[in-house]
């Protein structure tokens, strides 16, 4: 799957429609500074989205997804947005992309959660006046947002908007591998083969 250029479109076009400005400015910031490693960098480097564009395709669902709940449960649209551009901004540090994907020096001694929170903190520095409870709310849905300590975070959830992102993050992730563990089960079978990370068979759609 290659890079998408309506797909940058919609981003910007999200981004350009935020109402808080200090978020609207920390976002645009980001398109800015990162935007040609964000239009191409994969979202891992095996698990989920793991292809050129694939973390940019993983953004957008959340960036959909989040603001459908958002509106649903009355939260901050805003900062639910935030968290899907930001959360995993620091896998382009924590991955290389030259045509294969690898982990970086930091990446492994730092991991894209702690790369992440650093660059949204220094991000935020970098714009004169930036609320403190503003940055650190953002702060909190970076590094909350696998869920659970025993998933890689070092805090769970506080906020409304960082639980939302945690669980779309972890929907869209495990949904993206059910599509491709179906997609390529060559077997006959109802069953498709184990799957080893998920730890369960799936049932094949019908009609497929
Ligand atoms: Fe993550
Ligand atoms: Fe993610």
């Amino acid at each position: 799957m290659s890079p998408n250029p309506e797909m940058w479109d919609e981003l910007s076009g999200r981004v350009a429609a935020v109402q808080n400005p200090w978020i609207r400015q920390l976002l645009e910031s980001v398109l800015q500074r990162h935007g040609e490693r964000l239009k191409v960098w994969p979202a891992a480097m095996m698990v989920h989205h793991a292809y050129a564009g694939g973390l940019l395709e993983h953004i957008l669902k959340l960036a959909e997804v989040g603001g459908g709940l958002a509106a649903s449960y009355g939260v901050d649209p805003d900062l639910v947005l935030a968290g899907a551009i930001l959360h995993d901004l620091g896998k382009l540090e924590e991955l290389g992309h030259d045509g294969a994907t690898t982990y970086s020096r930091s990446g492994n001694l730092l991991g894209h959660i702690t790369l992440g929170v650093k660059m949204v903190g220094e991000m935020a520095a970098e714009i004169a006046g930036f609320p403190d409870d503003l940055r650190e709310r953002l702060e909190h849905m970076v590094v909350s947002h696998h869920g659970a300590r025993a998933l890689g975070s070092p805090v769970e959830p506080m906020t409304e908007e960082a639980l939302i992102l945690s669980a779309i993050d972890d929907l869209d992730a495990t949904l993206h591998q059910f599509k491709r563990h179906v997609r390529e089960d060559s077997g006959e079978g109802e069953f498709t083969a184990y799957h080893t990370r998920l730890r369960r068979v799936l049932l094949k759609p019908s009609g497929r």
